[in-house]
């Protein structure tokens, strides 16, 4: 089988000019692909206990179920402005142009709770900055924040700062 980077695709100009969009479906396409990639990521995480796992809308919810089920944990979604029904809380992240907003439920984390953060992709740090500030505001304890793909020269894992970062792919 074909290593994991193999079934990363990049679509240039894609959603727009100059951006090459990492394109993880053919990864979702392969269950032999998909399996490879839990794998790896639970050998990361080393036995760690995880109470909940987070996936980040909305590309890092596939994996984060998948983690979720495997770690016998919950699965937390932090989702984008508007989407989620009950009381949440809200952080503002950057995006290349302007802003937005992620949230959470207020009652999706217990003080204390181990928590894994996981999404498809690592670029600016942007995202997975305000999703780490979401969970510490509910008490959770941030065991890892992994991804499939880090972009290493956008440096996003110094915006995740201290937190334990793990990527299966690098470019
Ligand atoms: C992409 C990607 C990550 C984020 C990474 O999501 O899936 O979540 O950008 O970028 P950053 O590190 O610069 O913040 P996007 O916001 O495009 O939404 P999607 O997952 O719903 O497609
Ligand atoms: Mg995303």
């Amino acid at each position: 089988m074909k290593n994991l980077d193999q079934y990363i695709r990049e679509i240039p100009d894609f959603p727009k000019k100059g951006i090459s969009y990492k394109d993880i479906t053919p990864v979702l396409q392969n269950p032999q692909a998909m399996r490879l990639a839990v794998k790896l990521f639970l050998e990361k995480l080393g036995g760690q206990k995880i109470d909940k796992v987070v996936g980040i809308e909305s590309r890092g919810f596939f994996f984060a179920a998948l983690l979720a089920q495997k770690l016998d944990a919950g699965l937390v979604p932090i989702r984008k402005s508007g989407k989620l029904p009950y009381t949440t809380l809200k952080e503002v992240y950057e995006l290349e142009y302007g802003k937005d907003v992620l949230e959470i439920h207020e009652d999706a984390i217990m003080e204390g709770e181990n928590v894994l953060i996981h999404d498809d992709v690592l670029a600016t740090g942007g995202t997975a900055a305000a999703a780490c500030n979401l969970v510490r505001k509910l008490g959770g304890n941030i065991v890892q924040c992994n991804f499939l793909l880090e972009l290493k020269f956008l440096n996003g894992r110094a915006r995740i700062g201290s937190y334990d970062t793990v990527s299966l792919v690098t470019k």
